[in-house]
């Protein structure tokens, strides 16, 4: 499984798709994390400018072209992508594999701007069985929440596919809390690159795309400045073993009518 770190550039939908298509071409994985917003671009001036990006789902060009992708290769794809429904436009993620369509996650935790250009999410955290192996989908900002990664591994995820545009620093060094706290593994693909657009002050993404496994152990970090595509192996039964000691299992110990 990995991740492909990119810099898509603002609008270029068709050129910023080309690209992950031409990266992707040779490489072999089973599955595989894309940015948020991958083939957008993030720094929205208006919510017409989001709306005019936004695609249907599963019938807009990005998740067509992801499909296609998926099947050839023979991979699931987890990617990032404005999603329009009637006049509703949400930060979604789309899962595409090689008999199609999965499913899409609407993020539930929206980060500063966004907040004037989606809506939040109604889809809740879900997961998928692809067979063996049980993948769930948050984005970016999601992560500040512990309640989505643990939500999502209490549904039986064993891998956390996470695409994000980041731009506060704190991420890459808390996801290993993350997992280490619910034992699954995770995926974080985040960007790189600067955009300024309109006015705006400057976004600067922060790299460091990275796969954490369920003991916490960052098995790769990307760099903070440039695009960067990685792939490892791991055994996903490795996030189901839940015991902390003989006397400990993570999940089944929750005191949740402490929790109220
Ligand atoms: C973020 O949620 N894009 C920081």
């Amino acid at each position: 499984m990995g991740y492909y770190q990119t810099n898509p550039q603002f609008g270029n939908v068709s050129g910023n798709l080309d690209r992950i298509k031409a990266s992707l071409e040779p490489i072999e994985a089973d599955l595989l994390v894309l940015p948020e917003l991958c083939a957008s671009g993030y720094q929205f001036l208006s919510r017409e400018e989001a709306y005019d990006l936004a695609e249907p789902v599963p019938d807009g060009p990005t998740t067509r072209r992801l499909l296609e992708l998926a099947k050839r290769k023979d991979l699931f794809i987890v990617a990032g992508l404005p999603e329009r429904c009637g006049s509703v436009c949400y930060n979604s993620a789309v899962l595409v594999g090689p008999r199609g369509f999965l499913g899409c996650y609407r993020k539930t935790h929206l980060f500063f701007e966004e907040t004037l250009f989606f809506a939040p999410g109604d889809t809740g955290f879900q997961v998928w069985n692809l067979g063996g192996v049980t993948v769930g989908i948050m984005i970016c900002f999601d992560w500040y929440y512990p309640e989505s990664a643990r939500t999502l591994a209490l549904k039986g995820a064993d891998i956390i596919c996470h695409p994000s545009n980041l731009v506060l620093p704190n991420c890459p060094d808390s996801m290993p809390v993350r997992c280490l706290e619910n034992r699954v593994f995770a995926i974080t693909c985040n960007r790189v690159g600067r955009e300024t657009r309109g006015g705006k002050p400057p976004l600067t993404y922060i790299g460091n795309s990275e796969i954490v496994s369920p003991m916490g152990d960052i098995l790769h970090r990307a760099p903070g400045d440039q695009e960067h595509l990685c792939v490892v192996d791991i055994n996903p039964a490795d996030a189901r073993n839940k015991a902390v000691t003989p006397y400990n299992d993570l999940l089944q110990d929750r005191r949740e009518s402490l929790y109220k």
